[in-house]
Formats: structure tokens, C-alpha cells, sequence
């Protein structure tokens, strides 16, 4: 069992959603920044990823310890090796759509660039991803500009781009239209976002919290705080899903609404959300 695997650890969470029928299992995963080289890359993008993925192996560790999360042998595998084990629990848990939060590259890179496309061509379920701010905003047919969302028994999930700390007008406009058919929505994004009722516990909660790992509803620019607003106040949101901030932390964007930042998939994280009704 993959599961049992002492690479893995997971947090796992149940939201109800009244009207929903059946019981919903999703693996969302973030931040696995895949660095790869490949027979066609050049020597000089070779040196690059080689760079990078010897620097993540110093980062990934100072982010766990600083979050108190698993950190040991088990977790020193490359970047590939990590993101090939994430596609195999996938395989096997078959959830209803695997959910990828973004930084799914560690950058936009030809060479990682052909390894996603081929091992997420051939995973065989549902997934949804967004790119993450280590990453171009478009990528071939996984992410494209505009929001894209799957539909399940009383319930949608909507991806949508923020890796700028903002969304796009476009983007904005397809959301709002999205709450107005009033079919809860969950929202999956890379960067989380900072609400009067998270602000506090944020700041107390997350090592090292400053602007850089939120969009704040107060501060951030018009897109931003449009954004913020709309997963706060619109009731048709009833939850956002994302990562950024290398350590797992949940909490409330809004009475009874949970924001739930999974922690760096390259290090073992995995976030298992099940969906029900009431
Ligand atoms: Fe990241």
C-alpha cells in the first residue's frame, strides 16, 4: 500500500455541504515544484534544475521544521521522485479528482514542462490544477486562462488562477456568474487569502506569516481584495482549498467557511477532503 509508504503524511478533512448526496473523496496536493532534466534539455537548463533542486533540499526541511510537520529520511527524494509517488497514492486512493494547488513545477521549464504534460496525460481520473507563482499562468492543456470547474452530486469545484495576487476580470466575472446558479461552490487556488476572521489566527498560526503568503482583503489591489470578498461574503462559496505556505494550516475565512492550506506535496503532504451532505 502506497499509503503506508513512510513518505506520505496526510490531514484530512470533512465538509458538509447540505444537499449534497453521496460521500466524496478528493486528493488535493500542492507545491511539489518538479524540477527535471531530460535527454533534450540543453546543458545549460540541466545546471539550472540541478541548482534548484539542491537548494529545495535545504528549503523543503527548514519549512517543515518550522512548521512542526514530518521531516526525515523518508522525505529526502528528489522533487520527481516525490511527485511520481504522489501519482501512484493517486492511482491507487482513485479519488473523485485528484486537485493540484499549483507550484506543480518548481518553474516553468521545457524539460518539466514535457514530464507533467506525458504523467498527467496518462494519470487516469479527474483532475483540476492551477498554476502557482513559481509558474507561467498558461501551460499547454493543463492550465489555460479562465476558471475551470468539475461538477459532482450537489456540488462544483472551481479552480481559478490568484498566482499574481489577483484574479482577472475575466476570471472575476465567470465566478460571480458561477454563485449565481447557486450550486455550492469550492474553490481551489494556490494563494491563500486573509479575511477579518482568519487575520488573527493567520498571523498567530503561520511561521514567519507576512504579505508575500496572502492575498489580504484589505491591501491587496482591486482584483485581489474583489476576490477576497467574493469567497468571504458570497454564500455560494463554501470553501477554498490551496497552498503557497509550505505548511498545513485550516482555518475560518468566514463564520462556518474553512480556508484549508495543504502543506508541500514534494515533502509527503497530502490533504484528503471528503465532501458529504448533511
Ligand atoms: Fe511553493
Amino acid at each position: 500500500m502506497m499509503m503506508d509508504d513512510g513518505f506520505f503524511w496526510f490531514r484530512r478533512n470533512r465538509l458538509v455541504i447540505p444537499g449534497v448526496r453521496g460521500e466524496h473523496l478528493f486528493m488535493h496536493v500542492t507545491d511539489t515544484h518538479v524540477n527535471v532534466c531530460d535527454e533534450a534539455g540543453t546543458d545549460e537548463e540541466r545546471e539550472k534544475a540541478e541548482k534548484q533542486e539542491e537548494m529545495w533540499k535545504t528549503f523543503k526541511e527548514r519549512f517543515a521544521r518550522a512548521n512542526g510537520e514530518p521531516y526525515g529520511d523518508e522525505q529526502r527524494i528528489t522533487t520527481l521522485e516525490a511527485f511520481e509517488k504522489q501519482l501512484a497514492l493517486a492511482e491507487e486512493l482513485r479519488p473523485e479528482a485528484l486537485l493540484l494547488s499549483g507550484d506543480n513545477l518548481e518553474y516553468s521549464h521545457p524539460a518539466g514542462e514535457r514530464y507533467l504534460t506525458k504523467r498527467l496525460g496518462e494519470y487516469g481520473g479527474k483532475l483540476l490544477c492551477v498554476p502557482g507563482n513559481h509558474e507561467d499562468q498558461t501551460f499547454g492543456s493543463l492550465w489555460t486562462p479562465g476558471v475551470k470547474t468539475l461538477d459532482f452530486d450537489g456540488f462544483r469545484i472551481a479552480a481559478v488562477d490568484d498566482s499574481r495576487k489577483m484574479v482577472s476580470r475575466d476570471d472575476l466575472d465567470a465566478l460571480h456568474d458561477l454563485c449565481r446558479e447557486g450550486i455550492p461552490l469550492i474553490v481551489l487556488c494556490h494563494i491563500p487569502l486573509s479575511t477579518p476572521c482568519c487575520r488573527e489566527e493567520c498571523k498567530e498560526k503561520m511561521t514567519g506569516m507576512n504579505d508575500y503568503f496572502y492575498i489580504d482583503g484589505e491591501t491587496a489591489d482591486e482584483l485581489g481584495r474583489e476576490f477576497v470578498s467574493l469567497c468571504e461574503k458570497n454564500d455560494a462559496v463554501k470553501a477554498v482549498i490551496c497552498g503557497h505556505v509550505h505548511g498545513y494550516y485550516a482555518m475560518e475565512l468566514a463564520p462556518g467557511k474553512k480556508q484549508i492550506i495543504g502543506s508541500q506535496g514534494m515533502a509527503g503532504a497530502v490533504h484528503l477532503l471528503t465532501v458529504a451532505g448533511d
